[in-house]
């Protein structure tokens, strides 16, 4: 144990030296993205007039102290002094990365080694695979593609802005990546003009990842509703009918008709666009009427029936004013068949009068008064025998 520890101390103390005096070469690693500039720096604390030297991943001198050892134009002098020795390789490319050597020349050399990372960017992604139009009920296939990104690029879909996932496939094309990611779907009518986005992520984008979105446009056959305007239409109304038709493509123009044929009245019947207008409804009007709608993938039709009111009709009058007219037919019958009661009750009442009075002789108290009462009576005996 003890020899390991004066061992340990020996080497701290030794490397512990070597770093106060600051006689050792010190690099950073660095990362630069495609295209840009890297600056390599090579920096020694105390230098005793060592010259420092860069050297690429093949072991090439770049520089020697200021001097200029390889010629290429991409590779310049930022600052040589006895304590720093910095060069920039600008316009970099994929195969500028590796490891790069700073060598200060003491007995021996001493070396320390820099890695230079070169980030690939990705190119523009495209949508590929997919018809379009699509038909209703199709099978599509969105590949979304993106080359030359190191490392590999990160891939996302959006449907109208909501995440969705697809299939990742990532390959290596020499020192970049393809990365390729596939959506499948199976399309209806609710997919027609819907978004789809592939968003490409990098770390060379920072928080600005590309983008390309492709709108999907699905054809599909027809669908016609019927609406109208008025629920209970009257004579002399206004009336209009609409045939709402969805559609792709959009099924142009409408057909109308009435009963199997043509528009009878085509004064008062106006079509204009997808509506029929009837300026002024007549119960002539009554029937069945049919909006139809074609595309290339086939027809639908919708069917209204008209039933014209007659606001005079008394059946379809409003059952309060029915009601008050009964009632007030009722009251004014039972008046009259009162008034023809009392009308019979009092001429019977005159008749039955008229003969108490020729019955007055038989009633009379004595012969006088008989006498008296029998006077001119004949006519009253005549006519009850009459009533009789
Ligand atoms: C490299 O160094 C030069 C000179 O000091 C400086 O102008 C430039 O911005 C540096 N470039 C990078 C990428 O650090
Ligand atoms: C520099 O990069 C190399 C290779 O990627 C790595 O092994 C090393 O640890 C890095 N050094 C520093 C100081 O980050
Ligand atoms: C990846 O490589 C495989 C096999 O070589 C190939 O079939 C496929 O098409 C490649 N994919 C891409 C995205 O390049
Ligand atoms: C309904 O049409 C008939 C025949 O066309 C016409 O004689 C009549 O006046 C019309 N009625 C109304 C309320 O317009
Ligand atoms: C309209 O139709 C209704 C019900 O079918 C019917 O009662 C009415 O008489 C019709 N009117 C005309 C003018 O055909």
């Amino acid at each position: 144990f003890w020899a390991h520890l004066y061992a340990f101390l020996m080497l701290y103390s030794l490397l512990g030296c070597e770093w106060l005096s600051g006689q050792f070469p010190l690099t950073q690693n660095v990362t630069v993205t495609e295209g840009g500039t890297a600056n390599m720096t090579c920096r020694v604390e105390y230098n005793d007039q060592t010259s420092l030297q860069w050297s690429n991943p093949a072991q090439q001198t770049l520089f020697f102290g200021d001097k200029k050892a390889l010629r290429d134009n991409r590779i310049e002098l930022v600052r040589a002094s006895w304590a720093e020795l910095t060069i920039s390789i600008s316009d970099i490319s994929l195969s500028d990365e590796g490891q790069y050597t700073c060598s200060l020349f003491t007995m021996p050399v001493k070396t320390t080694k820099a890695f230079l990372t070169v980030l690939g960017v990705p190119e523009r992604p495209e949508i590929t695979g997919f018809t379009k139009p699509a038909m209703e009920g199709d099978e599509i296939t969105l590949i979304c593609t993106t080359s030359g990104s190191k490392p590999a690029a990160h891939i996302r879909w959006f449907r109208n802005d909501k995440e969705v996932t697809g299939t990742k496939e990532v390959n290596a094309t020499g020192k970049s990546f393809t990365v390729k990611s596939t959506l499948q779907l199976q399309v209806d009518q609710s997919d027609d003009g819907v978004a789809y986005t592939c968003s490409v992520e990098h770390v060379s984008l920072s928080s600005n990842p590309y983008q390309v979105t492709e709108v999907l446009e699905v054809h599909y056959a027809p669908h016609v509703e019927i609406s109208h305007s008025a629920i209970i239409p009257q004579e002399g109304q206004y009336f209009k009918l609409e045939c709402v038709s969805k559609g792709n493509p959009l099924p142009e123009p409408v057909l109308w008709s009435k009963d199997g044929g043509e528009l009878p009245d085509v004064e008062r019947m106006i079509v204009e666009g997808r509506e029929l207008t009837i300026t002024s409804l007549n119960k002539t009007d009554n029937g069945t009427y049919r909006c139809e709608a074609s595309n290339y993938l086939g027809t639908s039709g919708a069917e209204y029936v008209l039933f014209v009111y007659d606001p005079n009709a008394p059946g379809q009058q409003d059952p309060d004013h029915a009601l008050i007219g009964g009632v007030v037919a009722v009251v004014v019958f039972i008046t009259l068949c009162l008034i023809i009661a009392l009308g019979r009750y009092l001429a019977r009442h005159k008749g039955t009068y008229l003969t108490h009075e020729a019955k007055g002789s038989e009633d009379a108290p004595d012969a006088d008064t008989a006498i008296i009462n029998a006077e001119g009576n004949h006519a009253a005996e005549e006519k009850k025998e009459y009533f009789i």
